[in-house]
């Protein structure tokens, strides 16, 4: 073979041996840590093969079918195809989409302007940009719990300290309010809330939100309002963080995968509530943490006006009307087996169930009470350890009635084969991480 330089270099590397080790990874990747896929993955999966499996655990409106996304969503994404442009838009959202949000959400008591919106990938990156912004190494960020795990996975990944305080069951899932006082410390940056809840169903009274921005008012904190499911409060008022308060800065967190049905489609946005001017630099800080995945989905986020323009009221109707009957159903067929205690839901799509662990002979908790379940009866509720609450599991409600139906026919059949004789003692409670 004729020698070339180029076969002179290829030589020189041949002589090396291949490096055969593993390649690091980093902190950031290591501490990225989403609690759904960590139980997802190590749980035991073994449906009965002679029934069909029912998941009622992903927190997916588009899973069954019955829940799609109205026409008009689906035209303007299409009218939207042919004008929209190709190419790059500023990073924290198109004009007319900012305006758009701005005009929706307006209320006499909190005037928004396009400059108050951020447009995101998703609801979950508003709240990236909103944990970013606030927290820091230095600065924790109190959490709900239970609450949705993905505060968890933002907040460890940048090393942001986060604090719990707890959402009590019998007092409808409201804050224990004294609790989250204790918890505020020099460094506390912002207190995150859920309104309406995932994973509880349930939604404050505009009474308890007032008292929650009073105590954030008090030690000058802002919220992160994760108000995803705005709107989907089944009966009774629903307002927004935002329009309540009158001294407390509010960064609300939404989008369109939950009340137009669209969670694949990921665009979201952030809308600062800013009555005296005390985001300013927190302004510039969102607008530069938008740059960093260079804003959301062009084609998507230039149909949102037209999206919340043309969606009729009939249809939010329906979906809540939907949403309340299917929660109907599966209280009505849990109610009344001794060993699970359902809570009603007030809004968004999840249903909570307390399994009563001290009347099962043999289940010791809410991971072993799902393996147990999906292996002898092929359904899957979500254990809520992964919400920080044990002993519980979550139902999605956006599921056909005869499924939901047989579903809890078979959870109340499979709580008779498991029941204890007589209630058993628990020797600890089991606390959930
Ligand atoms: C409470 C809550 N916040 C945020 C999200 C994420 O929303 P998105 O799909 O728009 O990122 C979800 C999704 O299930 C949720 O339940």
């Amino acid at each position: 073979m004729k020698k070339t330089a180029h076969n002179g270099i290829l030589n020189g590397l041949m002589r090396h041996p291949v490096c055969t080790s593993t390649i690091p990874t980093s902190p950031c990747a290591d501490n990225t840590i989403n609690p759904i896929r960590g139980l997802v993955d190590n749980l035991v999966i073994n449906p009965n093969p002679d029934k069909p499996f029912l998941r009622l655990s992903i927190g997916d409106p588009s899973v069954f079918g019955n829940f799609d996304p109205p026409p008009q969503v689906i035209k303007a994404v299409a009218d939207n195809l042919t004008t929209s442009c190709y190419g790059y838009v500023p990073a924290h959202g198109l004009v007319s989409t900012r305006s758009a949000i701005a005009k929706y959400y307006n209320t006499a008591s909190s005037p928004l302007t396009s400059n108050d919106v951020f447009v995101t990938s998703g609801c979950s990156d508003a709240l990236r940009i909103a944990m970013d912004c606030l927290g820091s190494e230095k600065r924790n960020i109190l959490l709900p719990k239970p609450g949705f795990s993905l505060y968890q996975t933002i907040a460890g990944n940048r090393g942001i300290p986060v604090k719990f305080y707890d959402l009590d069951p019998e007092n409808n899932w409201s804050i224990d309010l004294n609790q989250l006082e204790s918890l505020i410390d020099e460094n506390t940056a912002a207190i995150l809330v859920t309104n309406p809840s995932n994973p509880c169903g349930s939604a404050f009274s505009v009474q308890h939100q007032r008292d929650i921005l009073a105590v954030a008012e008090k030690h000058g904190l802002p919220l992160i309002a994760d108000e995803i499911y705005q709107d989907m409060v089944y009966d009774g008022e629903s307002k927004s963080f935002g329009e309540l308060s009158e001294h407390v800065p509010v960064l609300s967190c939404c989008g369109l995968a939950k009340r137009w049905l669209i969670p694949g489609w990921r665009v979201g946005w952030l809308i600062a509530h800013d009555r005296h001017n005390r985001l300013s630099k927190v302004r510039d800080g969102l607008t530069k943490l938008c740059q960093v995945i260079i804003g959301a989905n062009v084609l998507i986020q230039g149909a949102v006006p037209q999206i919340l323009e043309t969606v009729p009221q009939s249809f939010y109707d329906d979906t809540l009307k939907r949403l309340k009957s299917a929660s109907e159903v599966v209280y009505s067929e849990l109610k009344d087996c001794p060993q699970l205690r359902p809570f009603k839901p007030q809004g968004a799509m999840y249903m909570m169930v307390q399994l009563k662990i001290d009347q099962f002979e043999d289940i010791g908790d809410d991971m072993e009470f799902v393996e147990k379940l999906i292996t002898e009866q092929s359904v899957f509720p979500l254990p809520a350890n992964i919400f920080g609450i044990p002993n519980y599991v979550r139902l999605m409600l956006t599921v056909p009635e005869d499924i939901l139906r047989e579903a809890c026919q078979r959870i109340v059949e499979f709580c008779d084969q498991h029941k204890a004789a007589v209630p058993r003692k628990i020797s600890r409670i089991e606390v959930a991480p």
